[in-house]
């Protein structure tokens, strides 16, 4: 089946979602597609902590001081430029006003913002501790209201360029163009060609690829290496933030416990009860995330234990009660048996955040024609070498913007004659049987050789280790990719391989320890 659209847009969190409300108040035609069943499932759902926004207290200049010291200044200057000035305003312009979304007040009545690691003010609004659900959700019943259409089950497979696929032998000595999207149906099992003068990439991040994570197992990087096959630049790949708390429970997995805690007093502590952080930081429980990611990593490898704990139920002073201040973090734990208010929680660190990607300037223009990121999927160059706590869905609403802003006054339309040139995709003529157990067997094992090569303390000899290991798992799933049905599963076999190996490449060709990429010198 072949569709013709302005604008596809493939992925539903708030970058996606916010670009898609700008581009159908504009009266384009826009699609918002997605490989899930739900347009909520993302990782902006998952988010807890909360969103910077703007206050009194605050300004333009302590920002952007923040985000260079969390970044160790290997930030994009015009992008940090760009989001201080425009990115605080917007989420009461749009958000709270637009949207209608209500964010927790204290108990006086005023908006509750919260404090979290390496902030020199309490600027970040949340709902309770489940601020992403809240976003997302009443994203989607807007952008329903206003009309946009939304496609489910539908696994994005390629890029469409006229270098790579189009049969008009002259389109190889044109500059290259992105045409659309080549996407797999999911329920009819069948891929379907979506043509568009502009696509969008807001398919988010890698966390899936690491053995711990905060991220939802749909997290594997799709429309990274879907860009990188196209040729687009991908920069920043060694800079993969871990999120130094993560729930460490035998059945609850992928559970964040928010570095908000830590902003409202919580302390990291080891099994002796021992408080460890200002050993290694005078920052103490507030260090910038990658600080503290590392002491617990380094902490539980001298112990030779799997997790340590953090401890709110002693120190907490809010004036909103713990178990609604905390609410998803309080009733999660209580279902996996531990009370938040009465004992420590056990913790271990987790892949969170990539501060990498698709290279995207401030309008969300990547590398290649009619090609843009936003989201967790592109990288602005906001964060440097590491991101500040709660600026991602700041980041990604205000991108969603001005991406939309741009595609809206783009004067260059493709000539939709050149579109009947490009094939279908082509399925192969022997097609070899989908195994669900071997493909959950690669992402294993591309998820420990991340975890333990290439996560929160790297080394030569380690990166080496998972280069040769990749190099052994890429050449057997590209060849098994190139003859099987296509399956959701498959596809995202082969991104997650491919943005491992880019990962572990930057980091070797990275031999300096900077931010969240950390060469220990050891090996
Ligand atoms: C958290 O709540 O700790 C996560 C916030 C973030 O990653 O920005």
């Amino acid at each position: 089946m072949r569709h013709q659209f302005d604008v596809v847009i493939v992925g539903t969190g708030i970058a996606g979602l916010t670009c898609a409300i700008y581009l159908k108040k504009a009266g384009l035609n826009v699609v918002s597609m997605t490989k899930e069943s739900h347009i909520s499932d993302s990782n902006t759902f998952h988010a807890q902590g909360g969103i910077v926004a703007s206050k009194d207290d605050d300004s333009a200049n302590l920002l952007r001081e923040d985000i260079l010291n969390a970044g160790c200044s290997y930030n994009r200057i015009d992008a940090v430029e760009y989001f201080v000035k425009y990115g605080p305003p917007l989420v009461f312009d749009f958000l709270v006003n637009d949207v209608g979304i209500e964010f927790s007040k204290s108990s006086k009545g005023d908006i509750d913002y919260t404090e979290e690691a390496a902030h020199s003010v309490k600027r970040i609004v949340h709902f309770e501790d489940h601020t992403g659900d809240k976003i997302e959700e009443s994203l989607i019943d807007y952008a329903k209201k206003i009309g946009v259409k939304f496609l489910v089950d539908y696994t994005a497979i390629d890029l469409i360029t006229n270098n790579h696929h189009s049969r008009n032998t002259q389109e190889l000595y044109k500059e290259r163009e992105v045409m659309g999207i080549y996407a797999l149906n999911n329920k009819k099992d069948y891929p379907e060609t979506f043509f568009a003068q502009n696509v969008v990439l807001a398919t988010g991040g890698i966390g899936n690829l690491y053995y711990h994570s905060t991220n939802p197992v749909s997290a594997t990087g799709d429309g990274i290496s879907m860009a990188y096959r196209a040729g687009a630049d991908i920069i920043n790949a060694e800079f993969v933030q871990f999120h130094p708390t993560s729930l460490f429970h035998r059945d609850i997995k992928r559970f964040l416990i928010s570095e908000s805690l830590r902003g409202e007093g919580a302390r990291l502590k080891d099994h002796k009860d021992h408080e460890f952080m200002y050993e290694y930081s005078e920052m103490g429980d507030l260090a910038p995330r990658d600080v503290v990611a590392r002491s617990i990593y380094d902490r539980m490898s001298k112990t030779g234990k799997e997790y340590m704990f953090l401890d709110i139920a002693n120190y907490y002073e809010g004036s909103i009660p713990l178990e609604k201040r905390f609410s998803k973090i309080y009733s999660t734990c209580k279902d996996g048996g531990i009370d938040i208010t009465k004992e420590p929680i056990p913790i271990v660190p987790a892949a969170h955040y990539f501060c990498g990607g698709i290279k995207a300037d401030i309008k969300g223009r990547s590398s290649l024609k009619n090609l843009y990121a936003i989201g967790e999927a592109a990288c602005t160059g906001l964060h440097g070498a590491n991101r500040l706590a709660s600026t991602s869905l700041l980041e990604g609403l205000l991108w969603g913007k001005s991406t939309a802003e741009d595609i809206i006054q783009k004067k260059y339309r493709i000539n939709t004659k050149r579109f009947s040139s490009i094939p279908d995709w082509e399925i192969p003529s022997d097609i070899e049987e989908f195994d669900p157990l071997l493909i959950d067997q690669d992402i294993k094992a591309i998820q420990l050789t991340m975890w333990n090569y290439a996560g929160i303390i790297r080394t030569e000899k380690g990166l080496r280790r998972a280069e040769a290991d990749l190099d052994y798992y890429s050449h057997r799933i590209m060849r098994f990719y190139k003859s099987a049905k296509l399956h959701k599963d498959i596809i995202e076999l082969r991104n997650s391989v491919v943005c491992s190996s880019l990962i572990v490449a930057a980091a070797l060709r990275n031999t300096k320890s900077v931010g969240c990429h950390y060469r220990s010198k050891s090996n």
